[in-house]
């Protein structure tokens, strides 16, 4: 059993409730930071109510770590992603998704760097992306944009901290099914299309579940990763890696891979 406490944003629900679970599955002590409530009662689980866009929840998260343990990481989650191209972007639009995301990560990561220098904890932030980092997609200009940044963001804090033994990675997942993947399925005119279309994005013919992403944020976390740093993991299908559509090889049965269960 482990004693280090780590503090996850956007915590209440997808991939933030996966990470969640993983991290105390694995035993760590956590702080779920969200402005929903807790799904999930543990006592080895605190919470901070809060907007990862105020300065405020940042703090306290600080605060509520330190009440269970030692701050060995940060895992900053929270985000949104609007439907807009951006022609028709309201300020106030890009300004919501600017904030949670990038100014978010931002002050998340600030905040676990001050707590490492004062604690000399040789910590590991894992920052998510998304494969909107590398491709652009339609109606998400402000997201796209947030989630390049914070893979600038991910490399100039590796860079800075690394000589105090400070971690920092970020995670870029493809379409994975959560509430994220989930409404843009229910809005859509043929939902079944869509999420055929979105399977065909990624090579492995599939979406990805939130515990493929949690089992990738535990393994940066972990002592597992000890010299990895400044990068950015794909976990995305090989969504990425593909530039040209490859149609399957007619002489080949095709044979997508199953998820593993949660539990495997
Ligand atoms: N689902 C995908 O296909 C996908 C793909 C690539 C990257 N991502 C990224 O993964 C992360 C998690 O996404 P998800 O799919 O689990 O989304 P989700 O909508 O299912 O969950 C997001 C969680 O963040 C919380 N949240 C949102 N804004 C917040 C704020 N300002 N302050 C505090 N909490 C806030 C929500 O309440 C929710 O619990 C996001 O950064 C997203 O961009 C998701």
């Amino acid at each position: 059993m482990r004693d280090g406490v780590v503090v996850v944003t956007g915590a209440a629900g997808g991939i933030g409730a996966a990470i969640v679970t993983e991290l105390l599955a694995t035993g760590y002590r956590v702080v779920g930071v969200d402005r929903q409530p807790r799904q999930l009662v543990d006592e080895r689980l605190a919470w901070v109510h809060g907007d990862v866009g105020k300065p405020g929840t940042h703090r306290l998260a600080v605060s509520a770590a330190a009440e269970i343990g030692l701050l060995e990481g940060w895992v900053n989650n929270a985000g949104r992603i609007e439907n807009t191209p951006l022609h028709a972007l309201s300020d106030a639009e890009a300004e919501d998704t600017l904030r949670c995301n990038l100014y978010g990560t931002l002050a998340g990561t600030r905040a676990a760097l001050q707590s490492f220098v004062a604690t000399g904890v040789q910590g590991s932030i894992v920052n998510v992306s998304s494969i909107h980092a590398r491709g652009a997609f339609p109606g998400t200009p402000a997201y796209d944009a947030t989630k390049g940044a914070i893979e600038a963001l991910t490399r100039n804090a590796a860079v800075e901290y690394g000589h105090l033994g400070i971690r920092v990675n970020a995670i870029a997942p493809g379409a994975i099914r959560t509430a994220m993947i989930i409404d843009a399925l229910k809005a859509a005119d043929e939902p079944t299309r869509l999420e055929r279309d979105f399977a065909a994005l990624h090579p492995l013919g599939r979406l990805g579940e939130p515990h493929e992403v949690a089992r990738a944020a535990r393994f940066l976390l972990s002592a597992d990763a000890s010299f990895v740093s400044g990068a950015v993991l794909a976990v995305d299908g090989a969504a990425g890696a593909r530039v040209y559509p490859f149609p399957p090889h007619a002489d080949v049965p095709i044979r997508a891979a199953a998820a593993p269960a949660p539990e495997e």
